[in-house]
């Protein structure tokens, strides 16, 4: 037990496993699909095991999946775009809890834009943590970051710590899994400075991983990510979901969310739509010009579209 919590595993407590058990450990150490059985999230009907939606399924195969360039180098970070309210930052919780219970001596920083964001993910993580079986959970370590809002420590040596991400808490820390929560709302400046400060060292390394999951939001770094990665030019795996993926999301909820918001707002954050695609303007005159939206915008910049 971990000071009074009894469902936390203290620090090197031993507790007895039988066979099956450790059956189980091993199956889920190396299936994080099989792991997630045992992982609770906080859902309408209050705290039940995950069970993942098709496209969380896509998602959790692409960041454990292995993937190379054209001259074999790893393609070891993932960006992954996706409109509101679908399970991003809950899919995140789950790789980061499995990564963090079956590597020992890893750093692994949880990133908002704001401290209370990343705090609240923390939460997560630590509510899923308090649902596993004793035997499936690792001590808490007192000397690795114990069991705070900011910070999880484990007895195999593995760290997870919270920071806003424009924090100088996280510039120059080696971190060997980062997430990055919902980047593109970071403010341009902010951005900027991040990735001037934390992508050489953290972007470079073979051997750790950076997640960027955000909704989009405009022309700005994330969307420059974004491009690079779809290009294939770059160390960043693309993943994008659609919104008539996501369970109860049809044309009549659409034709709803576009009659409440505006279709600005609907193409940009459900529908995700980026720069590759083309869109029909007109002008008062009613002169047609159907380009993508890169183009449009940059003809835009430059004054040729008012
Ligand atoms: N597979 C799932 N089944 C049921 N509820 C889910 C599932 N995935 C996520 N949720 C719930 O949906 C809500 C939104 O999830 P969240 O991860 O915060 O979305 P996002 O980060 O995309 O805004 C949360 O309450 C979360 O628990
Ligand atoms: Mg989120």
């Amino acid at each position: 037990m971990w000071q009074k919590t009894a469902e936390l595993r203290g620090h090197l407590e031993e507790i007895e496993i039988t066979k099956e058990q450790m059956d189980e450990y091993v199956k889920c150490s190396k299936d994080i699909f099989y792991f997630s059985k045992y992982f609770y999230i906080l859902s309408d009907e209050g705290e039940i095991p995950i069970k993942l939606r098709e496209y969380q399924d896509r998602i959790v195969k692409m960041l454990v999946a292995k993937y190379y360039d054209k001259n074999n180098d790893i393609r070891n970070n993932r960006i992954i775009m996706m409109g509101r309210q679908c399970g991003k930052t809950t899919i995140a919780t789950l790789y980061i809890l499995w990564y963090a219970l079956f590597n020992n001596d890893k750093t692994i920083a949880v990133l908002a834009n704001k401290e209370d964001q990343a705090k609240e993910i923390m939460l997560r993580i630590r509510s899923a943590i308090l649902k596993l079986p004793l035997w499936l959970q690792q001590g808490i370590n007192p000397d690795r970051g114990g069991w705070s809002k900011e910070s999880i420590g484990f007895d195999n040596g593995t760290k997870i710590f919270c920071a806003a991400s424009g924090s100088s808490a996280i510039r120059g820390k080696s971190v060997d899994l980062m997430l990055v929560d919902e980047f593109a709302f970071l403010p341009e400046e902010e951005a900027k400075d991040f990735i001037k400060s934390v992508f050489p060292t953290q972007s470079g390394r073979k051997d750790a991983m950076m997640i960027l999951i955000s909704t989009p939001h405009g022309m700005n770094e994330f969307y420059n990510i974004w491009m690079k990665a779809i290009s294939g030019a770059s160390s960043y795996v693309p993943a994008k979901i659609q919104w008539y993926e996501i369970p109860g999301r049809d044309e009549a909820w659409k034709k709803r969310m576009i009659r409440d918001f505006g279709i600005q707002m609907f193409q940009q954050e459900y529908a995700c739509l980026t720069g590759e695609h083309k869109i029909t303007v007109r002008s008062e005159e009613g002169i047609e010009l159907t380009e993508p939206i890169s183009k449009l915008y940059e003809l835009w910049m430059d004054g040729f579209l008012r």
